[in-house]
Parts: C-alpha cells; sequence; structure tokens
C-alpha cells in the first residue's frame, strides 16, 4: 500500500450545516409518482405504485444507535478471477460484449468480429444503466445502457502482440476501426423477469436498439447551428454522427435516457492543427487533442482530425436525450445543458415543477454544475417535455468555507462573461466560462445523486492525484485533501428544499481510504469494518430509504488491498457513514451503473473491462487476467452487464 506523504490538511470539513430543511420532498416524490401513472396511462395501479419510491414507506427497519440498517451480511473483500456478491443473494450475468441485441444479431466470434456483427450486438465497456418500466410494470422495463469506450487490444486477436495498449491501437486495420466505433454508443434491450425470478433479455423485441459512434443525431438548444458547429458534411450545423464516451446519465420521468459524452477528446487527432488554430486556447482546455492516449479515428474518418474538420470536437460533450420508448426516434444532444466531459445527469424535479439536472465534470480540478429549466414538466403529456431540456439556466457551484455555497448562472450578459459572445459560446466552452465565474476546482466529480427521502443531493469525487498543499492547485475546503487518492462525497441540502435556489449548504459524508493509516485521513463511521471501507467511488444509486449505493472505480491490490465493487451506506443517524462491501468485481473491472429495478428485488450493475491490466500485470487477448464470465478458452473477457437479486425473492439491502 502506498500513502501519500503529505499530511491531509484538515480544513472547514467538520462546519455545521443547517439542519435539514427539505421538508416537501414528499411533494416532489407525489409529483413525479402522479407524473408517471398519467404518462402511462396504460400501467395498472399496481405496478406504478411499486415502480418509484414513495414517502413514508421505509423498506429498513428502524435504525437503531450506531448501527447500519442493512440487513446483509457483508461480503469479504479481496480480487480474483470471478465476481461475488454477499452470502443470500445471486449474481447472474443478463447480457455481456457480444450478446445479440437486434433481433437476428449475428452469434458472437470473437476471432472474427466485424462492423457489421458489432452494430447488431451489445456493446464494449457497458457504465451507466436505467430502467425504464413497460406495461406490467415491475417484471418488464426496458435497460438503457451506455457504452463508454473500447480496450481493443483485449478485444482484437489481430492486435496481439503490441508492446503497448497505444501502440495496438496506432497500427490498428481500418475495418477493426471501424468494429471498435460500433462497439461503443449505448444499448437499449427488453428486459422481463421470469417466473423463477430471474431476468431475461427479451430477444425479438422491437425496442432493442444499438445506438453507435455513427447513428445520426440532432443538436438542439441554444448552440445548435451555431458557426462553431458547422462542418463541411453538416453546413447547418445541427446533424450529427454518433455520440462518444457515453459513461454515466440518467432517466428522466418523461422515460427518456440521458446519456453523457465524457472523454470525447480521446477520439480526436492533429495536434500541429490544434496548436496553429485560433481555438487553440479552447482545444487545450479540452486535451484536444490528447497528449497520451489517443483512439486512431482520424485514420477511418477524416471529421476526427482537428486539421481538416476543426468544428468537429465541439458536436461531442454534450448530453444526449433519448427516448427509447421511440425506436424510430433521433437521438437529441442538448446544449443547453454545457460542454464538458460529463460524468451522468443525476435529475429531480423541483418543488415547483421545474426539472433539475445534476452534472459533474469528471477531470481533475473541474467542476459541479446544475441544470434548471426554464419551463415546468407537463403532468398530462409526455410530448410536452420533448424540449423542456433546450431552455433554461446552467449554474456551477462554488463552495465556500463557512458550510455554504453558491450556484452561479453561465448567462450571457454577466460582465466576467463579456469575453465570450453569445450564449452558445458559453456553452461550448462551459469550463472557460466557469473559470471566470471562480467556481471551485474539484478532484473529479463523478456521479451527482439527489436523496429521494431527504432531497440532500450527493456528488461522489473519484480522486486527484495532482492536488497540492497550496498554490492554484491547492487544496480548498470542500477538497481538502492534497494528493487525494481516495476521493471523498460531498452532501449538498438546497435552501429551503428548492434545487432551483442560488444557495445550499454542504457537509463532507465521508472521505475515503484506508481508516486504518492516520495519514489517509479517511473519515468512515467507526462502525465500518476492515472490508466495508472504499477508495475512489465513482457511480451512484440512492435507494427509496435514502441510502447510497457506491461503485468504486481504481481500487487495486496495492492501492487499497481490494478491487472494485458496490459498497452500502448509511446516511443519517449514528450509522450515517458506515458501509459495507456487497458485490466485488473480477480482476482489472470497475463497477459501473448500478441500478434497482422499481421494486428494489434486484440490483443491476455493470461489470467494465474485466480483465484490464493493473499493478503492472501483463494481460492480453491471448492471455488475460481473466477470461470472466465465460471462463472458456479462446473466449477474452467480457465486459457484461449482471443482475443481483435476493435468493427466495425480497428487496435488496
Ligand atoms: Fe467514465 Fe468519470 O468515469
Ligand atoms: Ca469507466
Ligand atoms: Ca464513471
Ligand atoms: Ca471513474
Amino acid at each position: 500500500m502506498t500513502v501519500s506523504k503529505d499530511q491531509p490538511i484538515d480544513i472547514a470539513e467538520d462546519t455545521p450545516v443547517s439542519p435539514d430543511n427539505t421538508p416537501t420532498i414528499g411533494d416532489l416524490i407525489s409529483l413525479r409518482f402522479s407524473r408517471r401513472q398519467v404518462l402511462r396511462g396504460s400501467l395498472a395501479m399496481a405496478a406504478v405504485a411499486a415502480a418509484f419510491p414513495r414517502v413514508g414507506d421505509s423498506l429498513a427497519t428502524e435504525q437503531t444507535s450506531g448501527s447500519t440498517a442493512f440487513s446483509f451480511t457483508e461480503l469479504a473483500n479481496g480480487s480474483d478471477e470471478n465476481h461475488h456478491v454477499a452470502d443470500g443473494y445471486s449474481a447472474d450475468v443478463l447480457i455481456r460484449w457480444g450478446d445479440a441485441v437486434v433481433p437476428g444479431a449475428p452469434n458472437f466470434d470473437p476471432n472474427a468480429q466485424t462492423a457489421v456483427a458489432q452494430a447488431q450486438q451489445f456493446g464494449y465497456n457497458n457504465d451507466f444503466i436505467g430502467f425504464i418500466p413497460l406495461e406490467g410494470g415491475v417484471a418488464r422495463g426496458l435497460l438503457v445502457i451506455n457504452h463508454e469506450y473500447t480496450n481493443d487490444d483485449l478485444m482484437f486477436p489481430q492486435l496481439a502482440g503490441a508492446k503497448s495498449r497505444a501502440d495496438a491501437v496506432r497500427d490498428m486495420p481500418v475495418d477493426l476501426i471501424y468494429a471498435s466505433m460500433q462497439a461503443h454508443g449505448g444499448s437499449v434491450v427488453e428486459v422481463k423477469r421470469e417466473a423463477d425470478g430471474r431476468w431475461a433479455i427479451v430477444r425479438d423485441s422491437k425496442f432493442n436498439r444499438r445506438i453507435t459512434a455513427t447513428t445520426p443525431m440532432k443538436l438542439s438548444g441554444p448552440a445548435a447551428g451555431h458557426s462553431r458547429v458547422k462542418t463541411g458534411a453538416d453546413p447547418v450545423g445541427t446533424n450529427v454522427f454518433g455520440m462518444l464516451n457515453n459513461c454515466a446519465g440518467g432517466v428522466t420521468p418523461w422515460g427518456t435516457w440521458l446519456t453523457c459524452e465524457e472523454n470525447f477528446n480521446y477520439y480526436f487527432a492533429n495536434s500541429e492543427a490544434a496548436a496553429a488554430s485560433p481555438d487553440a486556447k479552447q482545444y487545450e482546455r479540452f486535451g484536444l487533442p490528447p497528449k497520451d492516449f489517443a483512439y486512431p479515428w482520424a485514420r477511418a474518418d477524416q471529421r476526427f482530425d482537428i486539421g481538416k474538420e476543426p468544428n468537429e470536437s465541439n458536436r461531442f460533450g454534450w448530453v444526449v436525450e433519448i427516448d427509447p420508448l421511440n425506436p424510430d426516434s433521433v437521438p437529441v444532444k442538448r446544449t443547453a445543458l454545457g460542454r464538458f466531459k460529463h460524468e451522468g445527469a443525476g435529475n429531480t424535479i423541483n418543488k415547483d415543477g421545474r426539472f433539475i439536472v445534476y452534472q459533474g465534470d469528471d477531470q481533475r480540478f473541474e467542476y459541479i454544475y446544475k441544470f434548471v429549466t426554464e419551463g415546468k414538466i407537463d403532468l398530462t403529456n409526455a410530448g410536452a417535455n420533448k424540449d423542456l431540456l433546450d431552455r433554461g439556466t446552467l449554474f456551477v457551484a462554488r463552495f465556500d468555507a463557512d458550510g455554504r455555497g453558491a450556484w452561479m448562472p453561465l448567462v450571457a450578459g454577466n460582465e466576467k462573461l463579456k469575453d465570450f459572445a453569445s450564449q452558445a459560446d458559453i456553452l461550448i466552452d462551459v469550463r472557460l466560462a466557469a473559470d471566470a465565474l471562480g467556481a471551485t476546482r474539484m478532484d473529479r466529480p463523478e456521479d451527482i445523486e439527489v436523496n429521494p427521502k431527504t432531497g440532500k443531493v450527493y456528488a461522489l469525487l473519484t480522486n486527484n492525484s495532482k492536488r497540492e498543499a497550496d498554490g492554484d492547485k491547492g487544496v480548498n475546503p470542500a477538497n481538502p485533501r492534497a494528493n487525494n487518492k481516495f476521493g471523498h462525497i460531498i452532501e449538498m441540502t438546497p435552501d429551503d428544499g428548492d434545487h432551483a435556489a442560488l444557495g445550499f449548504a454542504w457537509d463532507i459524508l465521508v472521505r475515503c481510504g484506508d481508516p486504518k493509516i492516520a495519514d489517509v485521513g479517511a473519515t468512515f463511521n467507526p462502525a465500518t469494518s476492515e472490508n466495508g471501507w472504499f477508495g475512489m467511488p465513482d457511480n451512484c444509486v440512492i435507494d427509496a430509504d435514502g441510502r447510497l449505493w457506491i461503485a468504486t472505480d481504481g481500487n487495486s491490490p496495492s492501492e487499497t488491498g481490494r478491487g472494485d465493487g458496490l459498497y452500502a451506506m448509511d446516511t443519517e443517524g449514528n450509522a450515517r457513514g458506515t458501509s459495507k462491501l456487497f458485490f466485488r468485481c473480477p480482476t482489472g473491472a470497475e463497477l459501473c451503473g448500478p441500478c434497482f429495478s422499481p421494486d428494489q428485488e434486484t440490483l443491476f450493475v455493470s461489470v467494465q473491462h474485466p480483465g484490464d491490466p493493473e499493478d503492472g500485470q501483463k494481460s492480453t487477448f491471448a492471455n488475460p487476467t481473466t477470461r470472466w464470465p465465460d471462463f472458456k478458452d479462446g473466449m477474452p473477457p467480457r465486459p457484461s452487464v449482471v443482475a443481483i437479486s435476493r435468493k427466495g425473492g425480497g428487496r435488496i439491502g
């Protein structure tokens, strides 16, 4: 275990927050509840009732002093070639990279993968998972799943023998680049619960659909049609092909999927052209092109060459809204929500009916944002919400030392933003605009989720190895540890329970890492066991009891003595900050996308990049560190969605 020699600096972390002042969450939930009921008018009442969290319908026994409300027996930590779940639960692979999605898709053949086959099959590196109920409610729905990126050297036998992943990719044949493009994007699959309680893919469903790096999409909102999003192929500036590096996301109350483009810079090339461009400063702010690893896509499609299409990269880095209930719908990039390396789109309905989307920009020293719609959700007509995300205000967060915070609007007309010619320019270069407003530089904001029980908002900050003791990369009250290797979780309480308010109170729920090592400065509840602490929080789902289920990315035997997994954490009462290990990944994998079925009897999780080399191991197509989940000779490791249920049925946790 390597531990930072930097003594953690302890400032303002325990600043008292205002008392719990979110009494109207019941209104929010009943609003959401009743709207769903209206939108899905054909749903049986019982199905609707089971589908959404209900106030006053706590699933847990009352917490006793100092004890966790979670009843499961904690899993032992560690790392090996298989996945593991807590005793009394089953964890079954539901769908794997290469499995059929579109009816009639060819069988997966890892030795002869093609773009045509991949375009019909489940993509690589599944991340976000959302569940959208269909008629029949609890037992039938659509899973919407992101495919973030590819590890081409582990996917294609043709790339075996390269010295490194970067070498493998650099020399990749063009036909494999096309296959890799089709392994990106997302999948929609219909799922149903069988009589034995297990979930299965409905193979012939009309909803099953692949979205890839070449799917036609629209740009909408203030930046659509702007000169900086026009290209040779799209002189109008509203038609884009594909979405890139879709990491986490969200599901809206009107049944659409918000899928978020994260590290879109990795697909673009031509550093000379970028440096010589009048937009050099803007390119550099996004790492366009990246300095280290990059995908070789410009060899296959010149739009990824910054010298040939200088505006193409401005058409990526957005939140994409997709209507999975309409298989022919065209995905829409909603520019009003800003362009950055989006992690997710945790959301809630505000007490006044406006829709709120919380967003993290996942890079060291980047910011936390929220978007507040101008209009209110229409409870009677799903279609009336079609363009709700095109008009509203984007805010960026500042965290002050007194435990208060401010949401600062990124709106043209502000004197501090006078260098931006238009609202479109602010949204395209939102990081630069947020700099100008003096937003707080964070330790890599990943998921941000709203607690359905308390209305508090949780932001998971995964880590920041570049955080320094002082200077412009120095610690600040909300990011208090230099060389923050293990990350922390911030809790934000909106003023008056109003998610549109300009002010909020904040606190740190937990600083992560090994509590036994004083220099780490971890602050888990002391009731947390040796198995239960973790580093590098990433994705999160919050259950109907207001408890966090935290997926990690970056633990390894050398870093934390354990692999990545899913940890359950209490947020209130004496057990606040107590963490318990529930599920762990096979070697090399991170966990993403935790998502409950509407009745909370199944937890879907994404196992991403199994067999990725870690701790200096070598892992290749011919000799991977694991062949999870098939464990068959010649079959590479396959990123997969796993469905976790309680043996004999019942709520999870
Ligand atoms: Fe794709 Fe921020 O993880
Ligand atoms: Ca990931
Ligand atoms: Ca992530
Ligand atoms: Ca991550």
